[in-house]
């Protein structure tokens, strides 16, 4: 059985109403699990709830990875600072790696600054290296949001759309950047995704939210 990451006992989501009930399910290490279900049913809500980002309206959920930089979040509103270059949001990133009085102003590690060069370089956004995010595509957005993620060396990474604007070269490129943190440190990926054939293409579990119950189909 390989390493549990998280697991949900019974959990209930939403705000006041509950979205979805009853959810009991664990990701393991090497998981690459894709929710599908139509726009407004509570994916986002759910990655939320997981990220410890919403509460729970009951039931439990239980993380297995380091609170600080075991779990890495990519919103579907990315959350990049616009004003600053691509590097230096990747380097957020990184930085979580390091102990709280490494201060943010200070040069990162010579290692670390070579992984945020190899992230860039994995994800096809160095030559945009020292340009200011907000000049960007969304789809080169998207690609740096994923290597702040990686920088930060997650156990449990969970991306909302973070597929979403890319076409078929990029999502390789993105995928296989993504699988190899996966590999490299057998940690696990669960993704929203709104494309059903293109999540069936890249994950090997798929939950369905439906009807307020989340299903996993065999
Ligand atoms: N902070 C909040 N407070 C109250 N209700 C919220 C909040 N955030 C989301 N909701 C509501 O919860 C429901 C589910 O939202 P959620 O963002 O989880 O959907 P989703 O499945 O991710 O949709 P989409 O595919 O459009 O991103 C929606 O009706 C939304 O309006
Ligand atoms: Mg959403």
């Amino acid at each position: 059985m390989n390493e549990e990451l998280a697991h949900l006992h019974e959990v209930s989501i939403g705000y006041v109403e509950p979205l979805v009930q009853d959810i009991t399910i664990e990701i393991a290490a090497g998981d690459v699990i894709a929710i599908l279900g139509p726009s407004g049913i509570g994916k986002t809500t759910l990655l939320r709830t997981i990220a410890g980002l919403v509460r729970p309206l009951s039931g439990d959920v239980e993380l297995g990875v380091e609170p600080r930089g075991g779990l890495g979040y990519i919103p579907q509103r990315l959350g990049l600072v616009g004003n600053l270059s691509v590097r230096a949001n990747v380097e957020m990133g990184a930085r979580v790696r390091l102990s709280k009085w490494h201060l943010p102003f200070l040069p990162l590690p010579k290692d670390l600054n070579e992984e945020v060069t190899n992230c860039l370089e994995s994800l096809g956004i160095d030559h945009l290296a020292e340009q200011p995010v907000r000049i960007l595509s969304g789809g080169q957005q998207r690609r740096v949001a994923t290597a702040r993620s990686i920088a930060q060396a997650p156990k449990l990474l969970l991306a909302d759309e973070f597929l979403g604007e890319l076409d078929d070269d990029n999502v390789e490129i993105v995928m296989s950047a993504v699988q190899h943190v996966i590999d490299k440190q057998n940690s696990a990926l669960v993704m929203v995704e709104h494309h059903e054939e293109l999540a069936r293409q890249v994950a090997n579990r798929i939950w369905k939210i439906h009807d307020g119950r989340l299903i996993e189909e065999d």
